[in-house]
This record gives structure tokens, C-alpha cells and sequence, in this order.
């Protein structure tokens, strides 16, 4: 029986993945970690375990992991590349100190590990159209820095310690219960809200500024299926590709309206969102993802908006 814990619960990801897994696996073997100041609540913090796990403390999390016996962590704590741009030192310090902290932990408890990667792991040298599994990441955003050494640390602990590291680059997650903080792909969430609400919509990003994005649904259960994938069939592990829609600005909000007849949208442009977004890929290719454990997205760019609309409209008695 798996016993997992989720660094990073109450975040976007976590939130929701914590939720999905309890489904899965049962509510006592799924544990909630969180830091203080962002405490589980209703739901989450009723339905099952939950632990303080700061990833900057190792004792923290030596202590959930032996109290819970855990085998699999979802490691989920970052900053978003916005916030990252202003807070570098914090950044690394999460994304890597905090990486190193949960890395040992895992050695030394025998866990797997999944910590996510990122379209932020690419920058301006990358082939932005398909952008092949293997290839250039130089990126410049400290986001992207600390993304790309996560993979290559997750693979030096997979390969020399044998530690069972496995994970995927996220796009941008659409999501209607938590929302993201600091990112560049907000946007596309703010703009649900916006259109529900009956606001004018405030776009931070050029028309024709294309980005891979991915509804939660699909995120969860690609996190999920990567974790239960036969290793013997794994030939990269950190990171996959893995995609399901791209699009634009222009796109986005088109498809919106044809379900919010009415909604409008104006561009004021924020130039460190649009440096950072120009210099990420269009499209993943993530023909590795499908091949090695058969990873295939359910949602497209039409389906999502209809299922996003829907809740949103419910959440906010609109
Ligand atoms: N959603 C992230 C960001 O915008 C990208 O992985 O920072």
C-alpha cells in the first residue's frame, strides 16, 4: 500500500492532487503538508492526515516521513517564475536547498520522489515549436535555473543513489479551486474569473504570445499514472514533456466568448510576464511522455473552457 505525502498542499497543484490521491490511494494514506501560514483547511485538512513539512527544514520532514511511513512524496513547493524574478535567493532556497532536503529524505527512507518541472525550463535558444524532449536549457529566469537543476539533481540521485525520481514539465495549469501566485501562464486562470464575473479582462500578454497549457484534471492524473508507470519502460525520468493545448491570448479569450457573448478584453502589457513568456516554448513536443507510459490528454482548449465556465459559475454563484 502507498503512503504518500504532499509537500505543498494547500498551493494550487497540491490542493487538488492531495485530494485526487486520497481518492485513489484512501483519505489515511494521503498526507497533507503544509507550512505555517498556509494551513490546510474544510475539506482537506478534515479528510485525512496532515503534517508541518517545510521543505527548508529537513527535520520537518524527516518527521512526517517516519510518523506516516511514507514511500512516494509529491514535492510541490516552489515559487512561480514572476514572484522567483523578485525573490531569487528565496527561489533557489525552496526550489533547491528544499529539493536537496527532500532528495536525502528520500534516500535515506527509500521514497519516491516526484517534483515537477517546467515550460520555464527552456529559454530563448530552445526550438520554441515542438520543442523535443532532449534538448538546449539555457534558460534566464531564476524560475528556470532552479527548474533545470531539479531535473538534473533528481536524475544524479536517481543514478547514483538509485533513488525512484520521476517527473514532468508542467505547462501552464488551469485550474477552478485554487489559484496559481506569481506565474506567467496566470492569466489564463484570471481570465475564467474575469469573464464570470462580468468584468473586463486586463491581459498581461501580447496577442500572438503562444504558451502550452493544461487543464487539472490532466495534470493530476499525469502526475498520478507517471508515479505508477512499470520503471522498467522509463528511458528518461526528469523531465517529460507532456502537453494537451497551446494557445494565445487572442484564442483564449475568442473561445470564452463564445460561450460569454458580451465578455471583453483590453491588453495592457507587462513586460517582465512577456519577457519571460517570449522566451518559453510555444508547443511541447511529447511524443516520450506517450510512448513511455502512455501519458494522453483529455481536455482540449474547448472542453476545458465549457468544464471551467461551469464550476466557475457554481463557486461563484454566478
Ligand atoms: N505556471 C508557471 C509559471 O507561469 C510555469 O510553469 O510560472
Amino acid at each position: 500500500m502507498k503512503n504518500i505525502l504532499v509537500i505543498g498542499s494547500t498551493g494550487q497543484i497540491g490542493s487538488e492532487l492531495t485530494m485526487e490521491l486520497r481518492k485513489r490511494y484512501g483519505n489515511e494514506h494521503v498526507v497533507a503538508g503544509y507550512i505555517v501560514g498556509a494551513e490546510p483547511k474544510g475539506e482537506l485538512l478534515e479528510s485525512g492526515p496532515s503534517a508541518r513539512t517545510n521543505v527548508t527544514d529537513r527535520q520537518s520532514l524527516e518527521m512526517a516521513v517516519k510518523e506516516y511511513h511514507i514511500d512516494t512524496i509529491y514535492n510541490l513547493a516552489a515559487l512561480l517564475s514572476v514572484v522567483a524574478e523578485s525573490r531569487p535567493s528565496m527561489a533557489w532556497k525552496i526550489g533547491i536547498d528544499g529539493l536537496w532536503n527532500v532528495l536525502e529524505v528520500a534516500r535515506e527512507h527509500e521514497c519516491a520522489v516526484f517534483t515537477p518541472s517546467s515550460i520555464g525550463s527552456f529559454g530563448e535558444s530552445t526550438p520554441h515549436i515542438k520543442t523535443p524532449q532532449d534538448t538546449v536549457q539555457r534558460p534566464r529566469t531564476m524560475y528556470g535555473i532552479t527548474k533545470v537543476t531539479t531535473e538534473l539533481l533528481s536524475d544524479y540521485y536517481y543514478t547514483k543513489y538509485g533513488v525512484d525520481t520521476r517527473a514532468v514539465r508542467f505547462p501552464g495549469i488551469i485550474s477552478n479551486v485554487t489559484l496559481p501566485g506569481g506565474g506567467t501562464t496566470d492569466y489564463a486562470v484570471e481570465i475564467f474569473y474575469a469573464a464570470v464575473k462580468g468584468e473586463k479582462f486586463i491581459c498581461p500578454v501580447k496577442p500572438g504570445t503562444y504558451m502550452d497549457m493544461m487543464y487539472m484534471p490532466d495534470a493530476l492524473n499525469a502526475a498520478i499514472s507517471l508515479m505508477e508507470a512499470a520503471p522498467a519502460r522509463l528511458k528518461h525520468r526528469n523531465a517529460f514533456n507532456i502537453a494537451s493545448m497551446s494557445f494565445d491570448p487572442e484564442e483564449i479569450y475568442q473561445m470564452i466568448k463564445k460561450y460569454v457573448p458580451d465578455f471583453e478584453m483590453e491588453y495592457q502589457i507587462d513586460p517582465l510576464k512577456q519577457a519571460i513568456a517570449d522566451s518559453w516554448p510555444d508547443c511541447l513536443d511529447d511524443t516520450c511522455a506517450r510512448e513511455e507510459w502512455d501519458w494522453k490528454p483529455k481536455y482540449d482548449l474547448e472542453s476545458m473552457t465549457v468544464d471551467m465556465l461551469e464550476k466557475l459559475r457554481a463557486k461563484l454563484n454566478k
